[in-house]
């Protein structure tokens, strides 16, 4: 059961969004995203939230050192692109500065724009001649979704603007029902600074300048410490936002987390226990080192698959000359994996629409 606060009575989670300060931006990204969704709930489409990138942790209020979660956003900003070809609206909650739909074809360090660029004859800017075709079906893809407004770019930097956002990006998508869709592709912090633990000056490296951080007051001691030359850091874990999102925030969309292990003897086995654990619809399981050819489907049906782009289609970086870009073009697997996710929703929307009718 959902209650005012968006909690729901089954967590035990202690209530995080009392102890830890909502940003100063949150309001008005929710605002943007309400219009958002209300536009394309009133034309009757899908709308997928996608999250996508790392989030931080900072050791600091006045941030000068923080830990970050590995993640490119690769994996989130090309699976924006195959949700809007099918005809989605995309939330695209994303860390700030990682890579976006559309601009990642030219923005990667391997990629930079200005090599796809040169002068003419008139001594005017100009796209070179081998990447015209490229680019130019880029930008119409991405004139499109601009002049649809069917993509919102709302960024992030902390895991605590992340689950602020991610709580009040939910309660918004709420009215949408089933037509919801949640993509859990960005690599959230498991430990973290709560505020009543986080300093709020640079910590000292110095032994010179060091203060003395232990309190007697009762209150919490800080998260991060110097004990002589060493930096001492003691994290508190983030509850587990998913438990929350599929019992209390999103009870109606469809929920696809995703799963990154480096073990290859344990990602079958943890994909199945997430997807137990917090009883939603998909889980995709996928290594650090093969992530952009091979991901494990694990969904609720007690399905488990693997899909794999073969070795010679394989999209590795320009700048590597293996053979591999030599034959067909490189497929990117969000070109196989959203349609596989886009085609379960649909199976999920029928049945409720069917469970509906027979009521
Ligand atoms: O961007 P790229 O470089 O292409 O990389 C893509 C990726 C490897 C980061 C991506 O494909 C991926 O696997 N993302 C999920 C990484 C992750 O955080 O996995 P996890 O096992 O720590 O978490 C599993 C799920 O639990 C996630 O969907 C997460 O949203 C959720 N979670 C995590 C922490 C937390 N405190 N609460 C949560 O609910």
């Amino acid at each position: 059961m959902v209650q005012q606060n968006g909690t729901s009575e089954q967590s035990t989670e202690p209530d995080y969004f009392q102890t830890n300060p909502e940003p100063p931006t949150l309001d008005r990204q929710i605002t943007l995203a309400r219009s958002f969704i209300e536009q394309h709930a009133g034309q009757d489409r899908r709308v997928a939230l996608v999250t996508s990138g790392g989030t931080t942790v900072p050791l600091e209020n006045q941030t000068v050192r923080f830990i970050d979660n590995f993640s490119a956003g690769t994996r989130g900003a090309t699976s924006a692109e195959y949700f809007l070809e099918a005809g989605y609206a995309v939330l695209f909650l994303h860390r700030q500065f990682s890579l976006l739909p559309y601009s990642r074809h030219y923005s990667h360090s391997t990629n930079c724009f200005l090599d796809f660029m040169t002068h003419n004859d008139a001594g005017a800017v100009v796209v070179e001649s081998e990447y015209q075709q490229q680019m130019a079906q880029v930008l119409s893809r991405y004139r499109k979704v601009k002049q649809d407004n069917t993509l919102l770019l709302l960024p992030f930097t902390t895991v605590n603007e992340y689950l602020w956002l991610l709580r009040g990006l939910a309660m918004q998508m709420q009215p949408l029902g089933a037509n919801g869709l949640f993509y859990l592709a960005a690599a959230v912090s498991d430990f973290f600074v709560p505020a009543e633990r986080m300093v709020e000056h640079k910590i000292q490296s110095s032994e010179d300048f060091q203060e003395d951080l232990t309190n007697g007051s009762g209150a919490r001691a800080p998260a991060a410490h110097m004990e002589g030359k060493r930096l001492v850091i003691d994290l508190d874990p983030v509850p587990k936002f998913l438990k929350m999102l599929v019992d209390g925030w999103a009870p109606r969309s469809m929920i696809v987390s995703f799963k990154l292990e480096t073990d290859p003897s344990l990602l079958a086995k943890k994909a199945r226990y997430a997807l137990e654990k917090y009883s939603h619809h998909l889980v995709i399981g996928n290594l650090l080192n093969t992530r952009k050819w091979e991901v494990l489907f694990v969904s609720a049906d007690g399905g488990e698959r693997w899909i794999r782009v073969p070795a010679g289609r394989r999209s590795v970086p320009t700048w590597i000359h293996d053979g591999a870009q030599m034959g067909e073009p490189a497929i990117e697997i969000e070109s196989w994996i959203v349609p596989e996710v886009a085609e379960e929703h649909t199976k999920m929307i029928e049945k409720r629409l069917s469970k509906q009718a027979s009521y």
